[in-house]
Parts: C-alpha cells; sequence; structure tokens
C-alpha cells in the first residue's frame, strides 16, 4: 500500500455516564469507539460496515474533527491532528470534509444553496475570495450534476439525491484530499443509491480523494470500496481487500453478515448458507469480556470469554499468502465462503 495519507491508531471514544441533577457523579462510560485502527492511502476508498450503534458515526465525528477523542491517534500525513489546536487545525480540517447521512436534515432549509455549498468560504476564505464565490459554487453545483442556474433556489425544492448531491458539493467546497461520507445513501430511495454511489467514484477519480465510506450494508459498500472494514460494537473485528472480505471471510460476524446480503442470482441463493444471529447487540455501557462478539457468536469457547481477540493475521493463515492473510480479531478464525457467486456482485 501507498504510505498512508491517514493513520488511525487505537482510536477511542468513551462517553462518560453521569448520574444526580445537581453534583453529577459518573458511573460509567458508553464505550462507543474502543481502539479502532486503520490507515487510508491516496486515492483510496476504505468501506467501514456494521450494525446500528456499533460506533461508525462516531469514528467518522473524530477523523473530522467534530468530536474529541478519549484516546488514539489520528495522523494526518504523518501528523497526530488529535493534538493540534489552532490554525495547524484549521489548515488540516480543510482537507478532511464530511458528507452526512440525511440529506433532509443537514441542509439549513432557511439558507440557499448558494449560501449552503459556500459557507465553508467563510471560514476559508482563501480558498475563495469574496468576488468570485458565487461562480465558485456554480462551478460545483456543475461537478455533482445539479444545473448552475438552481443557486438561488432553497432546499425544500430538490429531491432527496439532489439534496444529497448539495451536500456533497459542500464537502468538495474546499478541495479537501479526504472526504468521509457517513452513510451519504442510507436515506435515499434505491433507484437513486446507484446513482449518488456512481457520482462520488467519478469524483473520486476527478479531484483524487480518498474516501471513508461508511454504511450499515455490505452490498453498498462492495461497489465503491477497495478495502472494508467491518466493525462490532466499538471495534474493528476484520479488514481487508474487498475480495478477503466478501470471498473468504474469517470472521463469524463478517460470515453472518454476509449470508443476509441480498444475492440476485437464484442459484447461488440457494446454495447460500443463512446464518442467523440470535440475541441483540450488547451494551456498549457493558460490553462483554473477552471478544465483544461472544454473547452470538455459534463458534465461541471458553478462552473467548477470557481474552480479547487482537485484530491481526490469525497464526493459522500468517505463513500462507492466499486471501484469509488479513486481520481478523477472532481466536478461532476460518475461512468460509458464504455467497458462492460474491465474485461476480
Ligand atoms: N453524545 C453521545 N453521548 C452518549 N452516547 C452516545 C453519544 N453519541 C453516540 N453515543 C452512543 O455511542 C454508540 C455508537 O453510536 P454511533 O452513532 O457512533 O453508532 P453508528 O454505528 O453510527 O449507528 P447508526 O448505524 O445507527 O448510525 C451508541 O450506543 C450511541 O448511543
Ligand atoms: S473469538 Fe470466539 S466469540 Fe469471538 S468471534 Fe471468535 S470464536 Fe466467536
Ligand atoms: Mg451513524
Amino acid at each position: 500500500m501507498a504510505e498512508a495519507i491517514l493513520e488511525v491508531r487505537d482510536l477511542v471514544k468513551h462517553y462518560p455516564l453521569t448520574q444526580g441533577i445537581l453534583f453529577k457523579k459518573q458511573v460509567g462510560a458508553v464505550k462507543a469507539v474502543d481502539g479502532v485502527s486503520f490507515d487510508l492511502a491516496p486515492g483510496e476508498t476504505l468501506g467501514i460496515v456494521g450494525e446500528s450503534g456499533c460506533g461508525k458515526s462516531t469514528v467518522a465525528k473524530m477523523l473530522v474533527n467534530l468530536e474529541r477523542p478519549t484516546a488514539g491517534q489520528i495522523k494526518y500525513k504523518g501528523e497526530d491532528i488529535t493534538q493540534m489546536s489552532g490554525r495547524a487545525l484549521k489548515a488540516v480540517r480543510r482537507n478532511i470534509q464530511m458528507v452526512f447521512q440525511d440529506p433532509y436534515t443537514s441542509l439549513n432549509p432557511r439558507m440557499t444553496v448558494g449560501d449552503i455549498i459556500g459557507e465553508p468560504y467563510e471560514i476559508h476564505p482563501e480558498v475563495a475570495p469574496k468576488g468570485n464565490r458565487r461562480q465558485k459554487v456554480q462551478d460545483l453545483l456543475d461537478v455533482v450534476g445539479l444545473n448552475p442556474e438552481y443557486i438561488n433556489r432553497y432546499p425544500h425544492q430538490f429531491s432527496g439525491g439532489q439534496r444529497q448531491r448539495i451536500g456533497i458539493a459542500r464537502g468538495l467546497a474546499l478541495q479537501p484530499e479526504i472526504i468521509v461520507a457517513d452513510e451519504p445513501v442510507s436515506a435515499l430511495d434505491v433507484s437513486v443509491q446507484a446513482q449518488v454511489v456512481n457520482l462520488l467514484d467519478r469524483l473520486q477519480n476527478e479531484f483524487s480523494l480518498s474516501y471513508v465510506f461508511i454504511a450499515h450494508d455490505l452490498s453498498i459498500v462492495r461497489h465503491i470500496s477497495d478495502r472494508v472494514g467491518v466493525m462490532y460494537l466499538g471495534r474493528i473485528v476484520e479488514i481487508g481487500r474487498d475480495e478477503e472480505i466478501y470471498d473468504h471471510p474469517t470472521h463469524p460476524y463478517t460470515q453472518a453478515l454476509l449470508s443476509a446480503v441480498p444475492v440476485p442470482d437464484p442459484d447461488a441463493r440457494e446454495h447460500r448458507e443463512r446464518i442467523i444471529l440470535t440475541g441483540d447487540v450488547p451494551s456498549p455501557a457493558n460490553p462483554p469480556s473477552g471478544c465483544p462478539f461472544r454473547t452470538r457468536c455459534w463458534k465461541a469457547r471458553e478462552r473467548c470469554a477470557l481474552e480479547v481477540p487482537l485484530l491481526e493475521v490469525p497464526a493459522e493463515f500468517r505463513l500462507a499468502s492466499g486471501p484469509a492473510h488479513h486481520p481478523s480479531a477472532c481466536h478461532f478464525a476460518e475461512e468460509k465462503r458464504v455467497v458462492p457467486d460474491a465474485g461476480s456482485g
């Protein structure tokens, strides 16, 4: 892999749980993110997938500095941004922008599209001096496939897909290098999802962007990701190249998620093994000891309650160079092809 543009190490976000009204006393913590590490290469797309509440948005917010980590490092081109402040932080923030999930609530309904897209220039006037902002915004509308003449319209005059294009244009305004997209298509109709994913794909090539692309569902990130990280209860449990994760998953949780992905081919559907997970996701305020997945894992044994499995290439695959050779946080990692024709998806 090329030298990373972003290196995330042991990232932690714990939200304190307090009791009492006047004298708040900390009685515990919601372990929203509990030790996440990954690299992002220039021009790469890393997909991050996991069920609701596993900490995806919290990771995203820390990457763009909307939340301060409890611990850990986020290195942008070798420098830890969690330790930066003032002008240095402002300069870095410009390069890491976010696209939000919900195009209905993330755009201010009382602002025109021009003001929404141009708002980042108020903070970074050096990117677009006042005189040529309107032209810049119109160029951005054009780039995301919207009519530049719509510049004076309001968000309610657009469809969901168009609003997400506006959100993307705003994310591009400061010419960032990295875009963190937090479920950018989840709120959209299925028919519109592909158009927005294709747009992101095109923009990536055009502007040499690196993406962290967050989704609930493995099927959405497959089309756009080079690598995928699977999250469970505040941690990444398996990470690897696209084909490693989809065709050679070794972590039971990834295998269960894949077994629920829709398969269009009826033949493949028939041969696909369904793994039904029982039980609920445990509360991040009180995660299980050892392996966080053990309360729902059909392979759990005594060791799983005692020892936290580390995210590393499992010992049994370390010597081989095949597709199972990728990090998986399971004491009993085994290769298992869940979707027979996943390779053609
Ligand atoms: N400000 C906060 N204070 C306390 N707990 C929080 C806060 N923000 C998030 N959490 C908790 O942290 C956990 C992770 O939340 P997060 O929003 O990151 O999950 P997610 O994976 O993005 O979920 P979804 O798929 O529903 O968007 C959840 O249990 C959530 O309730
Ligand atoms: S470590 Fe144990 S409980 Fe965790 S995923 Fe592996 S087998 Fe299951
Ligand atoms: Mg979220």
